[in-house]
């Protein structure tokens, strides 16, 4: 599905990684792959990466700094000639606005998630619009979806999110006549190192629990990669300024099922893997 491809995939720390899942099976689908990682995760993503099933050329690339997307630009188009996808897998926002009292929280950590979590997104866009072939390419985020509501702790992380939303959609109307697609997979609740900063996770699993028809496995990121690997191939060529939702159906849900959905003598259960 992905052979010839050449692809950035960026947010990698552990095998726990949405990019992680993205690596590994972009690597078995034929791509050939660029990781990126912020400087103080490089080791921990060396150690993941050492698990994929190829070697795979390690940069380090703050997506907050320009000067860090120029270099690595210039690092990407030495190692591979030219770019046809990037996954963008980059989230972050300070303790004090995710959770607590959304008043409170420091305009300048919001700045730090908005930077981090969302304008990055055109960062990277940046870099693929620069090394795309004229044939194009494909440029895929990590939703959690929050165009639709204000979630349970999520605070300014949804903020981001949405924001992420907004910016893909943009993204999409200026590079749609260059040949290059923008789209985001809205994954359900993983349980990864960013995850594991969001105070009161617990409660967006129980949501998941309760309303996803398909049940959800949050130590699973197989699902949402394999939606992103989707919209990398040749086969999403007319999708672009989409939210695909990887989710388990907990987004088409308008209230958890009553128990009486679930015919008697079954259980609900988490989609056959
Ligand atoms: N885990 C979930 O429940 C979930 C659900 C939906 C969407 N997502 C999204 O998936 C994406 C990947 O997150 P994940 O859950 O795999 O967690 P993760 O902790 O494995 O990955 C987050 C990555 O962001 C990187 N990062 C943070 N700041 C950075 C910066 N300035 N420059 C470069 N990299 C930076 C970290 O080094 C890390 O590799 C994020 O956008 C996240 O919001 C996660």
């Amino acid at each position: 599905m992905l052979r010839q491809k050449r692809l950035l995939i960026t947010g990698l720390v552990t095998t726990d990684s949405i990019a992680f899942a993205v690596a590994e099976r972009a690597q078995l689908n034929g791509a050939t792959i660029v990781l990126s990682a912020l400087g103080r995760d490089l080791e921990l993503a060396e150690a993941a990466a050492a698990k994929l099933p190829s070697p795979a050329p390690l940069i380090e690339m703050d997506v907050t700094r320009t000067e860090d997307l120029d270099a690595g630009r210039e690092k990407i188009g030495e190692l591979l000639g030219g770019l046809d996808g990037a996954l963008h897998a980059v989230a972050f926002a300070p303790r004090d606005a995710l959770g607590g009292d959304l008043m409170a929280a420091r305009p300048e950590g919001i700045e730090l998630a908005f930077r981090t979590s969302a304008w990055s997104l055109a960062g990277v866009a940046g870099i693929l619009r620069d090394l795309a072939p004229a044939s194009g390419g494909s440029l895929v985020g990590l939703d959690f979806d929050a165009d639709g509501g204000a979630w349970p702790v999520y605070n300014w992380m949804g903020v981001c999110k949405a924001a992420l939303q907004s910016t893909s959609r943009y993204l999409a109307r200026d590079l749609g006549p260059r040949g290059i697609r923008v789209n985001l997979v809205a994954a359900g609740p993983l349980h990864t190192r960013a995850a594991g900063g969001i105070p009161g996770f617990d409660h967006l699993l129980e949501a998941w629990e309760r309303q996803a028809p398909l049940g959800w496995d949050p130590r699973d990121a197989g699902p949402a990669a394999d939606a992103a690997v989707f919209l990398l191939t040749d086969w999403a060529r007319a999708i672009t300024g989409e939210v695909l939702h990887a989710d388990g159906g907990y987004h088409a849900m308008a209230a958890p099922p009553a128990t009486t959905d679930v015919p008697e003598g079954q259980e609900r259960r988490a989609y056959a893997t």
